[in-house]
Formats: C-alpha cells, sequence, structure tokens
C-alpha cells in the first residue's frame, strides 16, 4: 500500500494558460493519426465513385480489375454484406443512407460510393479503382438551388421547430417607421479538416475494432453495432488523435466498407477518404437563401421581425440548415415570424458543419441588423442594444446569463469603435477603401449525459478515462485542469485518456457540448475520489477507481435559454481597382462561460473568426448543373482563408460563469464564426457604400 496526497494546491488550474498536454508528441510526429497506425497484415480499400449523378449501376466490371496486381477484392452493390439501416441514430435522426454502402444500385447524387477496390498496397487499390468500368443507366437530375422552388417544405431543424410565429407581421410591418426587406444567399460550404477521414477495421478475438478519426467514438460504434446487428459490446472503436472535423467526422461510408472488406477478408483494412471524395462523402454545408424583413419605430425598436431560410437536402437524407434559429434567441418584436423551409435535390446529402444554422443565419440576420441602423441613422451598436430581450423570444424562458450588451461595450472600447464616422466609402488609402463593421454572435450550449471514470494510481499520480474526443480543440487539456482542480493535485499528475468507446458513453465533441459535458463528469468523479482518498488509508496495487455518470444532474438542469453571446468587430480595406477584400483586423469578444484554458480557448474563438473571413471572403462550392457534380472540388478549386488572409485577430471575454454549471462552463466551440461574416460585410458596406448580400464577397461582385 502506497499513500496519496490531495489537497496540496491552493491556486486552481482552471483559467490559468496551459500548452496542450499532447503538444510535444503533436510537433514532433509521436502523436499517430489515424491512418498512420501501423497493423501487420494491412490491407488498403479504394473508394470508386459514381461519375453520373442519377440513375442506376447497371453492372461493375471486377473481372479484369482483380487480375490486377495485388488486387484481392471488390466490393459493390452485387456482391456487398446487408447492413440493416431500420434504426435511429444520432440527435433521434435516422442514419444518412450514404454511409449504408453498396446496398442497391440507385445512384442518387454525383460521387455515391459505387465500389470499394481492396489491394495489398494503396497504390495497388488506387489504380486498380481508376482502372474499374462500371456501367450506368443515366437518368435526368436536379441540382439547381435558386431562390425559390416549387417542391420546397417546412420541417423542423435540429433543435427547433420549422416555423414559429406570433404577432401581425403585415400589420406592424404597416405601423413600423423604417422597414427593411432583404435577401441574403450564402454558397454551399465543404469541412475540409486538415486531416482526410480514415478508418482502420479488423476482427481481433470476436471483436470489432475499428481505429478512426472521429469526433466521438460512441457514436460510430454504435452506428456500426446497428448497421452489422452486432452487440454493442462487442465494437470497438478508438479515435485518440483528430486533425479537425468541423461537424464531418461521425460514421460515414469509409468506415462501413472497411468493415465489410475486414469481414469478408479477414485481415485489416484501411480506408481513406482523398480529398477530393471528403467533397461528397463527408457531408457538407447546404447553400442558403434568406429573407429578413426588419420593421422599427423611430428610435430603433424593433416591431416586426421575419427571418425564413431555405436550404437543401439530398433525396436519401433530410438534414435542414436552420438558419432562421438565430433569430429565435438574438431579437423580440410585436410580430416575429421565423420559418426553416428545404427543397430535395439530387445532390450529396449536407450535414453539420461549423455553427450550423447560426453560422449563415447570423450572416442574414446581422446584416439586416446593420442595414436597419443605417436607415435609422442610429449606431449599430446602440440599435442592438435598444433591442436586448428580457427573455427568450420565442421560448419565454429567462436566460441562464446573457451578456451581449458587455461585449458590446468592451470590445467597441478596445476596437476604437467610438472614432468611427459612421458615413460609408469616406475613409481612403491610396488604393484602398477603408471600413468597419460589428455583428452580435450566439450559439446554443447546453450538456449531455456523460460518464468517467477517475483512478488514484499506486504511484501516486491519477488516471482519468473519458471518452471525449479531442478534434484540435484542446479539450484533453480542458480536462486535465479540470480534473486537477477536482482532486486538489498539480495538474502533472493527471494523466486524461480519450478517444476510446471502451471508456463508456460520453457526449461527442460536437453541438459546442463537448467540453461542459465531459467536465461535468470529470469533476463528479475525481471530487468524489478525493473524498475517498481522504477516508482510506493507503493505495491498493491496482489503484482506487471512482466512477460517475452525469445523467440524473444533467436531466435536472433547469429549463432555461441557454447560449453563449459575443461581439464581433471587423476593419476592412477595399482595393477599388481590383475589389479585392482584405480583412485588417478582428477582434471578438465574447461572453460564453468558464474559461479552462485561455490558450486554447483563445485558438478556438480565433480559428471561428478566421473560418468566418474564409466565408465572408473565400470559400464557395459551386455546382455545374449539367453534370451535377461540383467544379474544383479540391484545395485549389476551393478557396480557404489561408495565412496571408489573417491579419490581426484578437479574442477575448468577458466574465460570464454559468451558474447553473458544476465548473461555471458554458461552450465556445462554434461561437467564434457566428456573425464573423456580417462584421467583415458590414466593414465592406462602411468602406464601400456598397451593400454584398451574397457570399462570398469575390472581387467580380464588388468590383
Ligand atoms: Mo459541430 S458542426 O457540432 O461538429
Amino acid at each position: 500500500m502506497t499513500t496519496t496526497t490531495t489537497g496540496i494546491r491552493a491556486v486552481p488550474a482552471v483559467g490559468t494558460a496551459h500548452t496542450r498536454v499532447e503538444g510535444r508528441d503533436k510537433v514532433t510526429g509521436a502523436a499517430r493519426y489515424a491512418a498512420e497506425i501501423p497493423f501487420t497484415e494491412l490491407a488498403h480499400g479504394w473508394l470508386v465513385l459514381s461519375t453520373v449523378t442519377r440513375g442506376r449501376v447497371s453492372s461493375v466490371e471486377d473481372g479484369p480489375v482483380l487480375d490486377m496486381p495485388g488486387v484481392l477484392a471488390v466490393l459493390h452493390h452485387g456482391n456487398a454484406p446487408r447492413v440493416d439501416t431500420d434504426y435511429v441514430g444520432m440527435l433521434g435522426m435516422p442514419p444518412d443512407p450514404t454511409i449504408a454502402v453498396f446496398q442497391h444500385d440507385r445512384v442518387p447524387h454525383a460521387g455515391w460510393p459505387v465500389a470499394l477496390v481492396v489491394a495489398e498496397t494503396s497504390e495497388q487499390a488506387r489504380e486498380a479503382a481508376e482502372a474499374l468500368v462500371v456501367h450506368y443507366e443515366e437518368e435526368t437530375h436536379d441540382v439547381t438551388f435558386a431562390g425559390e422552388h416549387p417542391d420546397a417544405y417546412s420541417v423542423p431543424g435540429p433543435g427547433g421547430p420549422a416555423v414559429t410565429e406570433k404577432g401581425d407581421l403585415e400589420a406592424e410591418l404597416a405601423a413600423s417607421a423604417v422597414v427593411l426587406d432583404a435577401e441574403y444567399t450564402t454558397p454551399e460550404e465543404h469541412h475540409n479538416s486538415m486531416e482526410p477521414h480514415a478508418a482502420t477495421a479488423l476482427w481481433d478475438g470476436g471483436r470489432l475494432e475499428v481505429v478512426d478519426s472521429n469526433q466521438g467514438t460512441i457514436w460510430v460504434a454504435a452506428e456500426l453495432a446497428s448497421l452489422f446487428s452486432l452487440d454493442p459490446a462487442s465494437v470497438h472503436v478508438r479515435s485518440e488523435h483528430v486533425g479537425g472535423g468541423f461537424g464531418s467526422k461521425g460514421v460515414r461510408a469509409h468506415q462501413v466498407a472497411a468493415v465489410m472488406a475486414a469481414t469478408i477478408l479477414s485481415r485489416p483494412v484501411r480506408v481513406v477518404m482523398t480529398r477530393r471524395q471528403m467533397f461528397s462523402l463527408a457531408g457538407y454545408r447546404s447553400p442558403t437563401t434568406q429573407r429578413v424583413r426588419l420593421g422599427a419605430d423611430a428610435e430603433g425598436r424593433l416591431l416586426a421581425l421575419e427571418h425564413s431560410c431555405l436550404s437543401l437536402t439530398s433525396t436519401v437524407h433530410e438534414f435542414i440548415e436552420s438558419g432562421a434559429g438565430v433569430a429565435r434567441v438574438m431579437y423580440d418584436a410585436p410580430a416575429h415570424h421565423t420559418a426553416n423551409r428545404v427543397v430535395r435535390l439530387d445532390v450529396p446529402s449536407p450535414t453539420f458543419m461549423r455553427a450550423p444554422g447560426e453560422a449563415p443565419g447570423s450572416f442574414a440576420l446581422e446584416s439586416a441588423l446593420d442595414e436597419l441602423a443605417e436607415k435609422l441613422g442610429i449606431d449599430p451598436i446602440e440599435l442592438r442594444t435598444r433591442n436586448e430581450p428580457a427573455v427568450g423570444p420565442v421560448s419565454g424562458l429567462p436566460f441562464s446569463t446573457r451578456n451581449l450588451p458587455a461585449c458590446f461595450e468592451e470590445g467597441a472600447r478596445r476596437f476604437g469603435w467610438a472614432d468611427r464616422d459612421p458615413r460609408p466609402g469616406v475613409r481612403r488609402e491610396g488604393r484602398w477603401l477603408i471600413g468597419t463593421g460589428t455583428a452580435a454572435a450566439s450559439f446554443f450550449v447546453g450538456a449531455m449525459p456523460s460518464t468517467a471514470a477517475a483512478t488514484a494510481e499506486a504511484d501516486g499520480t491519477f488516471t482519468v478515462r473519458i471518452n471525449a474526443a479531442d478534434i484540435g480543440t484542446g479539450a484533453r487539456t480542458a480536462l486535465t485542469l479540470v480534473a486537477a482542480d477536482a482532486l486538489e493535485v498539480p495538474t502533472d499528475r493527471v494523466h486524461v485518456r480519450i478517444g476510446d468507446s471502451d471508456f463508456g458513453p460520453a457526449m461527442i465533441a460536437g453541438g459546442s457540448m463537448g467540453t461542459r459535458s465531459w467536465a461535468w463528469a470529470v469533476t463528479a468523479a475525481a471530487a468524489e475520489l478525493r473524498e475517498r482518498l481522504a477516508l482510506s488509508d493507503g493505495i491498493p496495487p491496482e489503484g482506487i477507481t471512482v466512477r460517475s455518470d452525469t445523467t440524473a444532474a444533467v436531466g435536472a438542469l433547469a429549463q432555461k435559454e441557454r447560449h453563449s453571446f459575443g461581439a464581433q468587430f471587423a476593419e476592412v480595406a477595399v482595393d477599388v481597382s481590383t475589389g479585392e477584400v482584405r480583412v485588417r483586423r478582428m477582434l471578438g469578444m465574447f461572453a460564453a462561460g468558464r474559461i479552462i484554458n485561455p490558450l486554447t480557448a483563445r485558438g478556438q474563438f480565433t480559428g471561428g473568426m478566421i473560418w468566418g473571413i474564409s466565408m465572408a471572403l473565400h470559400e464557395e462550392a459551386v455546382r455545374d448543373r449539367n453534370t451535377g457534380a461540383l467544379y474544383g472540388a479540391d484545395l485549389a478549386g476551393y478557396h480557404v482563408a489561408s495565412n496571408a488572409d489573417v491579419p490581426l485577430v484578437e479574442a477575448d471575454w468577458v466574465d460570464d460563469s454559468d451558474p447553473d454549471d458544476p465548473v461555471g462552463i458554458k461552450g465556445i466551440g462554434e461561437i467564434g464564426i457566428v456573425g464573423a461574416a456580417a462584421a467583415i460585410a458590414n466593414a465592406v458596406w462602411h468602406a464601400t457604400g456598397v451593400r454584398h448580400r451574397n457570399l462570398p464577397i469575390r472581387p467580380d461582385r464588388v468590383i
């Protein structure tokens, strides 16, 4: 028996800057990503995607390919194992049929997986996959997303109803001193995580083992168990290091194809998506067409607010980009209408991506607020302050905290907003027109039930096991600080292990709810362990382990409107001769709960803001209505912000500890992008006097 001490540290770790606990491993290459982990007898699968947009696979000429060097198998709808798709998956949604690969001959969109070629090496698999001849019966398709569509319908999105309505919109608009009526569009956007999707599957002693890159191993394990009708306990998914996800790394075609091939060949099979394949298999953000109507009295108090959002989905899966949801939280009015609608087209299935709903929704709503402020002759921050709601505009619930005015106040002070000449087009430096803009941000926060285990080891260290995912956010490090505080020991005595479905159920890295949900469970287990240690005489060789489950505690949370808030500021320069927009500086001030690790939190906020620059100025996937496929489905054709596009970007926060959370956390994962594109668009108007309601703000649109 050894003894261990806790309670030896007075200064909390939470709130102090801490470099990533796995940072050294990441920069030295010691940290292995999913496709880098070696396996003996590893075979490689290469997906073959349809070249037509709608129709049927009439035949797959697999014979010649099976004779090619190293080829082990060709899986397609004619020979693949059957899977079960009749189950309810994440968030109560049915699974996206794109993951049920090779089950039938139908092709519902360009880039639909039609075969998997498996070979001894990745190169052999690729060569054979490119040589595989697939014959199709082609049908006509419709991929055109326009402003209106006769087949559009209303449907509830993730986390909200399709329509909310109160008051008489037309009457309040008629009674308004100033009315704004504008249409905004955002294009199809793709996640583009730096690390492509990659999975290795193998059977080991009757268990299915999957080494993957995902946002939640329990999510992937549960879906694979359902698809293959397996006992969930016999599926083990690991995902230790993840190079970004942005909503795209759940269960996708590659894991399912790898499991099928590993089953047939009885050896480990790895399937990696190419960057190009990610553009049709990883999900994406639907384009949106949004209409905003605002009516206000002469003092700027909103009398009418209407926000409607049309997005698209595939013919096989219903996913809604609920852009109108943000108006349900931000502003109230006697007449308040929001509506999300969707149209089914012959396109790949969209999914959650970087603040789904809020990112495009805030572009429209926060641009519209800026336009209304201009019409009223009221400062845009003052207009927002005058319209701060006392309770949730649609829910009627009290806010857990809503420190948006504090964000604007402190942000305006630091940004130098008071010195701004509100007139557009009056600041010029040589060939550059200069402007500044602002916008509000919000994102839903919450907690989901999770389990954790904390162990006091015989050597005086502590091991925390929680099925969290660190997709680059720094979650592993944040949880180390949280555990150290709950145990009252220094951080270097705490080892947090994550990304393993055997650790038990926990929230995924999604919905900005990961760290809050996990920290809750970690705190519960660690605090109880500390109490247990205080009463014990020593630690047996196997250690002392305490487990937690937050299901009851999370379920008992009071009903409140729970959101993080923020104020975005941007300064841009617009080249009058080329139409090029350069962001010169950005500032984001956030009220997003207690900040666990200022170092990585700042990175998350600024990372989101940089994605906002990307959304405002660069990102746009263009679908060819004739072929139904994308132009330039790669990082040469699809532009994301690069170093040269990123100037001084600063983020900071105001005190905003959540009173209902054991650690005070709210959630910071997605809010950084919200409002960022609107702040930039509003700055472009201020620079030039021209409104840009269609993203991205390309040079040819500015000129
Ligand atoms: Mo996020 S779009 O909830 O991964």
